[in-house]
């Protein structure tokens, strides 16, 4: 029979998948290991089981036992998933920077999570290490793995991701690209590669505001400054960073990270995580400069269900001022209209009574309509025009809103752009967005004002 004894069967032996549409003018050959396809979804999979057999042999945990941890979600998953195998509670501390699907997921898994400001400086009372340090010391029979220190952490990468990618390359990768957390993903796989080829280049890919490019330059600890992505960058230095097994560190921004990691789903149909976008930044960046015998590996560290409401939504990275002006199209602006979604077009038919009108405006606040038959817009409604017409003849208050209505306000494509939307709305006080042949929108001058203007280093 073929079958595995539990889930913790799944983890590791992870395939690697060559990129083909994002790599078409480039010369090297790139290929991403998929560590989002580890049943917790992350390459921390790995780790989780590790830390907790590597803790029942030293005797640290002991049946029914709590195991806590500070995590930005992966090691979370890592962790609850053998917890949930061997029969452990779990609690884990996380900060407010991680995205809600995680704090769900881990909440799914059983788990207990406190969630601490990001915003706390480490070593202070609420950073969410020195919580879940605290919390562990408060709790009878408990473990703290601490993934930050724990050799478990390099060593479940030098005994299974480095051999994995040596044997799945036959030996012939020649650079190897991830982010650097705890730095354990790096660190232990970097050990394993060197010592099959000191040639092989190993790149660790930094979010601007982290310590471990200045660190691996200068040997200096810079003050760190918040970023977005999740999972990587670090404000202090880990024991777990090996900076021996590692070449170069490059610098990549927010921005870059979320639209690679954006593109990885639209053109390679692989769907993750901002990390991932930040390693494939830095291998693309590398890759621009070598030949085709270069064969590139970078991490695919998670999926990109855990950021659904964040840089895989178009109103998140919109509010962030991560979108390109380009990418505003005239849908996008009239679905983030703050409280005022499609659902909430306000619309009326040709037969409606003026009155009725002037009413349903006055309540929803809005001092222009679209006349709507069937979906589609017949003509138009401002507020004041109605309004003088009226003064000159009450009894169209009665009559219907056809009477009155004027052309319909101009109507474009919900892809049309945020140049065109303008163009209309220099001649228009609004413009309709159609979508397959149906009104789903409504843009004022309002609207645009507030679309985003794209921030470089965001
Ligand atoms: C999304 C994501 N990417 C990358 C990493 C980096 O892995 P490591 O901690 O092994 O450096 C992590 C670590 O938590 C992560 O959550």
């Amino acid at each position: 029979m073929n079958y595995y004894e539990n889930v913790l069967g799944l983890v590791g032996h992870t395939p690697l998948v060559k990129l083909n549409r994002i790599t078409k003018d480039l010369k090297p050959t790139i290929l991403a290991k998929m560590e989002n396809l580890n049943p917790g979804y992350s390459v921390k999979d790995r780790i989780g089981v590790a830390m907790i057999e590597a803790a029942e042999q030293a005797g640290q945990l002991k049946p029914g036992g709590t195991i806590i941890e500070a995590t930005s979600g992966n090691t979370g998953v890592g962790l609850a998933l053998a917890a949930a195998v061997k029969g452990y509670e779990c609690i884990f501390v996380m900060t407010d920077k991680a995205s809600t699907e995680k704090v769900r997921y881990l909440k799914a898994l059983g788990a207990d999570v406190v969630v601490t400001p990001a915003a706390a400086r480490p070593g202070t009372p609420d950073h969410y290490v020195s919580t879940a340090q605290r919390i562990a010391r408060e709790t009878p029979n408990s473990f703290y793995p601490d993934q930050y220190s724990h050799n478990a952490n390099p060593d479940a990468h030098y005994y299974s991701t480095g051999p994995e990618l040596w044997e799945q390359t036959e030996g012939k990768l020649t650079h190897f690209v991830s982010g650097i957390g705890t730095g354990g993903t790096i660190s232990g796989t970097g050990r394993f590669l060197k010592e099959k080829n000191p040639n092989i280049r190993i790149i660790g890919a930094d979010p601007y505001g982290s310590i471990y490019k200045t660190y691996k330059e200068t040997g200096e600890i810079i003050e760190a400054t918040p970023y977005l992505v999740e999972g990587i960058g670090q404000a202090t230095l880990p024991k777990n960073f090996h900076a021996q097994y590692v070449d170069e560190v490059v610098n990549v921004s927010d921005h870059d990270s979320f639209e690679l990691s954006r593109q990885l789903g639209r053109l390679e149909g692989i769907f993750c995580g901002g990390s991932t976008g930040t390693s494939l930044a830095a291998a693309l960046r590398l890759a621009r400069d070598l030949d085709e015998s270069a064969l590139i590996v970078f991490i695919v560290c998670d999926t990109g269900e855990h950021y659904l409401s964040k840089h895989h939504s178009d109103e998140w990275m919109k509010e962030k001022r991560l979108l390109e002006p380009q990418k505003i199209t005239a849908g996008l602006i009239s679905e983030t209209k703050g409280e005022r979604g499609p659902e909430s077009l306000i619309t009326v038919a040709a037969n409606e009574r003026i009155s009725d009108v002037l009413a349903k405006m006055n309540e929803a606040g809005v001092t222009q309509v679209p006349v709507v038959e069937d979906g589609r817009s017949v003509g138009s409604l401002r507020e004041h025009r109605i309004l003088s017409k009226v003064l000159g003849n009450r009894d169209l208050l009665d009559g219907p809103a056809s009477e009155v209505m004027e052309e319909s306000f101009p109507v474009l494509d919900v892809d049309a752009s945020l140049s065109e939307v303008t163009r209309e709305l220099q001649s228009s006080p609004a413009v309709l967005v159609e979508e397959y042949g149906r009104i789903t929108g409504i843009i004022t001058r309002h609207d645009v004002l507030d679309a985003p203007t794209i921030n470089s280093r965001g």
